[in-house]
């Protein structure tokens, strides 16, 4: 199993590139199975979750290959409507090959999706949505076999503004009879990405971003070149490790009106800030200033923050408290930055955090992929020597996450 072994105490400083958004490309990728035309991602991350939608693709029958950074993709030769169990449990997005292989065939075979361990995270609003579309779902096993005659456009209200089911919906009713209204939308800057990206190969699609979102039904959607959006995940959690080792970075392909929310609490926390076009530039201050915070759907701060915000908080003067508004299980890094001196104390969704002068090495485990990306912060930070465990959880979703943060100066290898 690998592993990050890093010595704290360096101070991050240089210039890094954001990747390209990891929630924008899944979806994405699900959308391109929508018409036999060359589709082309272009600075597509080659992170885990990646690769094991490539091998579901591959599975259904696509073809695809990377050119440098942009992936190339043809679903021409798609003939299969079933999702393998063990490529659908691979991750969360798996899901989102429901909507669209609905959308293409009129039936799809999917079981459970799988994905970080941070609650129940179920599906019930992607299916009752679904059906709303005229689609029949037969449950058994853990696993839906979906049907329809025809997929026709409705109206449909999400009782949580979920983030997949808003894109599933989207997936599914592109090429529905009529149209499609989506109210209570989740409002992520991912769901704009999607819509940008399936309206760039004809399909009609209003309103992402706000929370009713019109989708028009067409008859044919062609390929296209698109660029997804930076990955305003990865960009907060390069601020905050350049925040909790008192360093200054510039982060390159930024978008800050999609992380404002952080970069307004790393004011409070005294860093100074500056923006220009896509750049970000972030000098921490002197004194590391406490905050408080608390998860909520777009624009509210997100939730795949809210672990390496906490390892900041850590070592930051005073008390705070982190309220977890999303997952029911989303504190399991607790436990891990506790063991390296961390004085947190959790009561339901809130976290009690009591800021130390510095953390201490330890050997930790990764349980998630935001949960792993903070102890990685953490050991930035620690006096001494911490081993990162199951490290598999942080490949997920950063790309050689210990080059980018060793060229910028911290001692961090990556060993098995
Ligand atoms: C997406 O997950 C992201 N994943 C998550 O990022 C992110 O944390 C989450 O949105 C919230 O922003 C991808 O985009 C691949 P939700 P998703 O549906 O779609 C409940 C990361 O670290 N819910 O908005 O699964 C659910 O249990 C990952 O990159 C239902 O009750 O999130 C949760 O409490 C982690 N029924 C809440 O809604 C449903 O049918 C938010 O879930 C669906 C969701």
């Amino acid at each position: 199993m690998d592993k990050y072994l890093i010595n704290g105490g360096r101070k991050l400083s240089g210039k890094i590139k954001v990747q390209s958004a990891k929630n924008a490309v899944l979806p994405i990728m699900a959308g391109a199975i929508l018409t036999d035309e060359q589709v082309v991602i272009k600075n597509c991350p080659k992170i885990k979750d990646v690769q094991s939608m490539l091998n579901i693709l591959s599975y259904l029958g696509c073809v695809w290959h990377f050119e440098d950074d942009n992936l190339i993709l043809n679903a021409n030769g798609a003939d299969k409507y079933t999702v393998p169990k063990e490529l659908a449990n691979e991750l969360r997005s798996s899901i989102f090959m429901l909507g669209a292989l609905i959308c293409r065939f009129k039936k799809a075979q999917i079981s459970f999706p799988g994905g970080c361990d941070i609650g129940l995270r179920p599906i019930d609003l992607h299916l009752s949505a679904l059906e709303k579309l005229g689609v029949k779902i037969n449950s058994f096993d853990n696993s839906f076999f979906c049907f329809a005659n025809e997929i026709v456009g409705n109206n449909i209200y999400l009782d949580f503004p979920s983030v997949g089911a808003t894109e599933n919906i989207i997936l599914a009713s592109v090429l529905a009879k009529g149209k499609t209204q989506i109210f209570n939308a989740a409002k992520e800057p991912e769901i704009v990405d999607l819509m940008n990206f399936l309206n760039s190969m004809g399909a009609k699609i209003y309103g992402a971003g706000t929370s009713t979102i019109l989708i028009e039904g067409v008859n044919k959607l062609h390929g296209t070149e698109y660029m997804p959006i930076s990955d305003r995940i990865e960009c907060g959690t390069f601020l905050l490790a350049t925040a909790i080792t008192g360093g200054e970075i510039e982060l390159n392909n930024c978008n800050a009106k999609n992380i404002s929310v952080l970069l307004h609490k790393l004011c409070d926390n005294t860093c100074k800030i500056t923006i220009n076009n896509d750049i970000i530039y972030i000098k921490s201050g002197l004194v590391s200033k406490s905050f408080s915070f608390s998860t909520g759907p777009y624009p509210f701060f997100p939730t795949d923050l809210q672990a390496q915000t906490m390892a900041l908080l850590s070592v930051c003067d005073g008390e705070s408290v982190a309220i977890e508004n999303i997952f029911e299980k989303r504190f399991a890094h607790v436990s891990a930055l506790a063991l390296m001196g961390a004085n947190i104390t959790v009561n339901g969704k809130r976290a009690f955090i009591s800021g130390v002068k510095r953390l201490k090495g330890a050997n930790v485990c990764a349980n998630d992929l935001r949960g792993g990306a903070a102890l990685v912060l953490a050991g930035l930070n620690a006096e001494g020597q911490t081993t990162v465990n199951n490290i598999a959880h942080i490949e997920r979703g950063y790309f050689e996450l210990d080059k980018k943060l060793s060229s910028l100066g911290a001692d961090i290898k990556k060993i098995n």
